[in-house]
């Protein structure tokens, strides 16, 4: 309504409100290297593709005579009350989508200012600790990229936990890249290129590894990076990942009702159902399809969602299918790379409210009454 309104005014929207016009004009603003890293996917991106249109295969069914005229979206989430189920998925070297190479600030200025917590990722351009000191009253996750050096990681998960984060996100799918030709073919690596390192070279654990200083020696921070960056965990490393925090520990990256079961018996608070928006592994399940699994075996346990999630009608569906909350990846980096927090902003509030309307229109006053049953197979 407000837009509505504005535009009676005479005021012209400064964002787009459809995602294709969202990602052509963040394209203009990135240029080839990062609109390639940021939309670019796995192989030739069928799964990136088909985690989007996968929300397609499912229409919601609208129910009348509801007087849904207020709705209610808050989820509860390990003991805090959050406005809405989405947040915002972790999305590394995020600072320099914005203008002045401090995105990851702009974004959590964004979650201050619309409630919707922000994951931060361990390959934040700013250190987690300055990221941390914008969420406002925002809770934010911390996402861990697990070191090879465990004296690392747990100064990492110390970090985060002094700077105030509320939860532990172990993301377990990317101990080492995928295979992305648009990164090959444009031979882009931000991370490589020592922006993603701010976390590490501001932790004493790294700094002691060094010979000489970052400052004085920037390639040899970059090349213990590399050294410590990937750590193909397996099942015998969850114990220890457990005994690091108190706090909620999430795993990301899963998919198999299996690996949920075993996940589950190890402690874990919470299940993230993800295939990292298609960027690690081509030829695989769209993140949607494995959803329903991963809830019936997370059995009560919250279930965190991304991959494909490009309007706000994606949401209710993946919130129907059982998802606790549910994450957006490159729509809010493409909001900020067109215009900073508020674009990040805009892209929030949009997608909140086309959810908000959805459930209004349909006759779904509140989020419980979304269940699958609430949807159809319609292909
Ligand atoms: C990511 N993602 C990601 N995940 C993670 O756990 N740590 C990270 O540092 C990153 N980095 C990253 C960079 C970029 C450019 C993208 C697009 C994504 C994956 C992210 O958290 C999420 O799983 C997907 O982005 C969700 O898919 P959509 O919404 O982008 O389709």
């Amino acid at each position: 309504n407000e837009i509505f309104f504005e535009g009676l005014g005479g005021v012209v929207p400064r964002f787009p409100f459809t995602y294709e016009e969202l990602a052509s004009r963040a394209e203009a603003a990135l240029g080839p290297s990062l609109w390639s890293y940021v939309a670019g996917g796995a192989g030739d991106e069928r799964t990136q593709r088909a985690n989007a249109s996968a929300f397609e295969r499912w229409g919601l069914y609208p129910r009348m005579f509801v007087g849904a005229a207020r709705r209610d979206l808050s989820v509860e989430l390990f003991g805090m009350t959050l406005p809405s189920p989405l947040f915002m998925a972790p999305i590394g070297v995020i600072g320099l989508c914005a203008q002045d190479g401090h995105g990851d600030l702009a974004t959590a200025r964004a979650a201050a200012r619309t409630g919707v917590p922000m994951v931060a990722s361990t390959l934040t351009v700013d250190p987690l600790e300055e990221v941390a000191a914008e969420f406002g009253s925002t809770p934010g996750f911390f996402q861990l990229y697990t070191p090879t050096d465990r004296e690392l990681a747990e100064s990492l998960v110390h970090r985060a936990e002094k700077a105030g984060f509320k939860a532990i996100v172990v993301t377990l799918d990317t101990w080492v890249t995928g295979w992305r030709p648009r990164d090959l073919s444009t031979a882009n690596f931000p991370q490589l290129r020592g922006h993603c390192l701010a976390n590490y070279t501001s932790d004493p654990v790294f700094r002691a590894a060094l010979d000489r200083t970052p400052e004085e020696d920037p390639r040899g921070a970059a090349m213990r990076w590399a050294q410590v960056f990937g750590n193909p965990l397996t099942w015998d490393d969850l114990p220890w990942l457990r005994s690091l925090t108190e706090l909620p520990l999430i795993v990301k990256g899963i998919c198999h009702p299996e690996d949920v079961r075993r996940a589950k018996d190890g402690g874990v608070d919470g299940i993230y159902c993800s295939n990292h928006g298609g960027r690690q592994a081509n030829g695989g399940l769209p993140a949607l399809d494995a959803l329903p699994g991963v809830v019936e075996a997370a059995d009560g346990l919250p279930v965190l969602f991304d991959s494909g999630i490009r309007t706000g009608t994606d949401i209710v569906k993946a919130v129907a299918l059982g998802a606790t909350a549910v994450g957006v990846g490159r729509p809010y980096a493409y909001g900020l790379s067109l215009g900073g927090t508020d674009g990040v902003v805009h892209v929030l509030r949009s997608l909140l409210a086309e959810a908000d309307l959805l459930m209004a229109v349909d006759g779904y006053p509140t989020l419980a009454d979304l269940t699958p049953e609430s949807l159809r197979r319609v292909l």
